[in-house]
């Protein structure tokens, strides 16, 4: 027993020595020498190892945990000075010039529909529109049957769906159910805007896009006619484009949701070539809307609008093809 506590003694004592040595250390040959001298095959720790053979079994495994135990920590420690002079050595030789101007951090920029979602949404509150939000995921009652397109509606067919698992759920088609929803909730006079995301299932192309921004209005009050949403859209556009000479034309369509309705389309520059591009749909507020929502449709008239701001920021911009904003390349995003 005597002779037990005398190894632990000096197993103690090693382990306080090597860790010296490792602190003291400056090289890789340094710490090459020392693994050498402790736990190298002739080293101070493996002479133990050779000797509890001689030792009385009952002491044998409790000699052998202990210079286990300090083969680890000498281990450790060695490969965390390791790591420190490797670094160490990577400055060797050089000089830091302490007054040299720091490397410039990239910043991030907002993205162009966020841009232009702020722009237009500046516009409109100037003009007295409040800014309101609605779900991206809608139920059917609210992004067609209170919107005067009951099921096997042909209408259904204009908006390509993306339906959820969950029944009656889908992606939003348009941004017009927000208008229900904020019309059930306030007494007109109304006036807001909507900005958000829409999705539809349809195949893309340089003006079509399966998830894409639009703009919507809603205007409700005692006497609102077709006038006041022509004046009110060429503002917006005037302010928007910067009075730059842009060149609209006003054509008869259709929504379930609005009667009489219209579609804009603005003459966009693609690729140097000169092309109408359909920008908004609008029209008066179908009464059957009026009375989806609980408000009358004898007392109260409204027009409403949906505009693609991918379209806008497009014929801004100039850009040539929708997907670019979705494409994530940043020599595109880098330009505004
Ligand atoms: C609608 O979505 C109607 N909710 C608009 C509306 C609102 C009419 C209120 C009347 C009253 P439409 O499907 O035409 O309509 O889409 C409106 C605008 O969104 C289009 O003029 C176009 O600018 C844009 N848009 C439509 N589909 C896409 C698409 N796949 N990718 C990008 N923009 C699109």
């Amino acid at each position: 027993m005597k002779e037990f506590s005398k190894i632990i003694f000096n197993l103690e004592d090693i382990y306080s020595r090597a860790k010296k040595d490792i602190l003291e250390a400056k090289t890789q040959e340094d710490l090459k020498r020392i693994l050498k001298k402790y736990l190298g095959k002739e080293g101070e720790v493996r002479s133990f190892t050779k000797m509890i053979k001689k030792f009385p079994p009952q002491e044998r495994k409790e000699t052998g945990r202990k210079i286990n135990i300090i083969k680890n920590e000498i281990e450790k420690i060695l490969s965390k000075k390791e790591k420190i002079v490797k670094k160490s050595k990577r400055f060797e030789g050089k000089k830091i010039d302490v007054t040299a101007p720091g490397k410039k951090i990239e910043r991030g920029h907002l993205h162009p529909l966020t841009l232009v979602k702020k722009e237009v949404e500046e516009i409109f509150q100037s003009m007295g529109f409040s800014v309101v939000e609605g779900p991206e995921i809608e139920t059917e009652w609210y992004n067609f049957d209170a919107l005067n397109i009951p099921k096997e509606h042909p209408a259904r067919d204009m908006w390509d769906t993306l339906w959820l698992k969950e029944d009656k759920l889908l992606l939003r088609t348009h941004a017009t159910p927000v208008d229900v929803r904020y019309m059930e909730k306030h007494n007109p006079p109304l006036r807001i805007i909507t900005v958000g995301r829409i999705f539809r299932h349809e195949a893309t192309d340089f003006s079509h896009e399966i998830n894409f921004y639009q703009l919507e209005g809603l205007m409700v009050d005692e006497n609102i006619s077709v006038a006041n949403f022509k004046a009110v859209i060429q503002e917006f556009l005037k302010r928007f484009f910067k009075d730059k000479k842009i060149q609209m034309r006003l054509r008869p369509s259709f929504f379930p949701f609005t009667k009489p309705s219209f579609e804009i389309d603005i003459l966009y520059e693609r690729n140097k070539e000169k092309k109408w591009i359909e920008t908004l749909g609008a029209g008066m507020v179908h009464p059957n809307v009026f009375l989806a929502a609980g408000l009358n449709p004898k007392q109260w008239q409204g027009f409403a609008f949906g505009l693609g701001l991918d379209r806008l920021a497009m014929i801004k911009y100039k850009v040539p093809d929708i997907r670019l904003f979705y494409s994530g390349d940043l020599r595109f995003l880098y330009q505004f």
